[in-house]
């Protein structure tokens, strides 16, 4: 990944491959009745195919609204946004997203909901029902398959989610603070199933989190953002290898390193002026 200049350069050369993200010059104005808000300003963001990558920064500085950006679900107000290569000129059909709670239909099976991306897509029937079974299994669900959603816990229903954003073999997996509605053991376990389901897929991931640690096992690099209107502060390598169990990567040095030089990026920010409750949850 590169800050900046990266995209541009990269663009005039070999075409990207599936799934590489690149931001250029971004920038995003939200203009309501009452007032006008600057949310991301001169944001480059190169992130190569098969990536994994964390966004941390303070509430309001335009995570959600940067993965909205690669989502195609919002324009740019300045800038280009790149995937896979091509410009994002509207909701793209490449990308997976997970959002902080499982937006789960309650009346449908765990099956039936992971099942719903390939009836919106159009999936061959038995391609959808084999990868879901595959997914079902990889996620540790076998034999809730038939449960509903008020039968599951948190942790299940946000496996359920994650695997109905990857049913259609995403080159792009995006989540917005995917696990942090969760108890702190569930998150953990969770984490080490995100790395091994990452390595199994190849897929690009953009993890928005609120958790330093969290951001520092997952990733391959950081991104901090500063407070609004966010804009990249940093990019921290993490330096570790792909196999990350989280019990085991946190006692790494390159984890002890990641971390400290995260938080001190976050904190060389934080003097800016905030909101209230601006920096909640990034100590952890
Ligand atoms: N649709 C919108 N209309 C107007 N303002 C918006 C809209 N979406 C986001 N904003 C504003 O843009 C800024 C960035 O919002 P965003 O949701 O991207 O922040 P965030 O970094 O994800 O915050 P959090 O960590 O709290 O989720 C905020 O000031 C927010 O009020
Ligand atoms: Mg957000």
């Amino acid at each position: 990944m590169a800050i900046g200049r990266g995209a541009g350069a990269r663009r005039e050369t070999a075409p990207a491959p599936a799934g590489a993200v690149a931001l250029d010059g971004v920038a995003v104005r939200f203009r309501t009745r009452r007032r006008e808000v600057t949310a991301l300003t001169g944001v480059g963001l190169s992130v190569a195919a098969g990536e994994f990558t964390a966004i941390v920064g303070p509430s309001g500085c335009g995570k959600s609204t940067l993965l909205k950006l690669v989502a195609g679900l919002l324009a740019p107000t300045a800038g280009e946004v790149r995937l896979s290569g091509e410009p994002v000129t509207g909701p793209r059909h490449d990308i997976g997203f997970v959002f902080q709670r499982a937006a789960l239909l309650e009346w449908r099976s765990a099956r039936r909901n992971i099942l719903l991306q390939a009836e919106i897509r159009g999936m061959a029937k038995e391609t959808a029902a084999r990868r879901a079974a595959e997914l079902i299994t990889m996620t540790g669900l076998d034999g809730f398959e038939d449960a509903y959603p008020h039968e599951l816990s948190g942790g299940m229903r946000q496996r359920v989610a994650l695997c109905r954003a990857l049913l259609h073999e995403p080159p792009v997996l995006l989540m917005d603070e995917p696990f942090g509605a969760l108890d702190a053991l569930t998150r953990e376990q969770l984490n080490t199933e995100l790395n091994r389901i990452w390595r199994e897929t190849g897929t690009t991931v953009l993890l928005v989190t609120h958790s330093v640690s969290e951001a520092c096992v997952l990733a391959d690099r950081v991104v901090v953002m500063s407070p609004r209107p966010g804009t990249v502060t940093g990019v921290v390598e993490v330096g570790l290898g792909p196999r990350r169990e989280f019990a085991a990567t946190v006692e790494r040095r390159e984890f002890r390193t990641a971390t400290a030089r995260v938080r001190a990026l976050l904190g060389a920010t934080s003097t800016a002026p905030a909101s209230p409750g601006e920096g909640e949850g990034m100590g952890d």
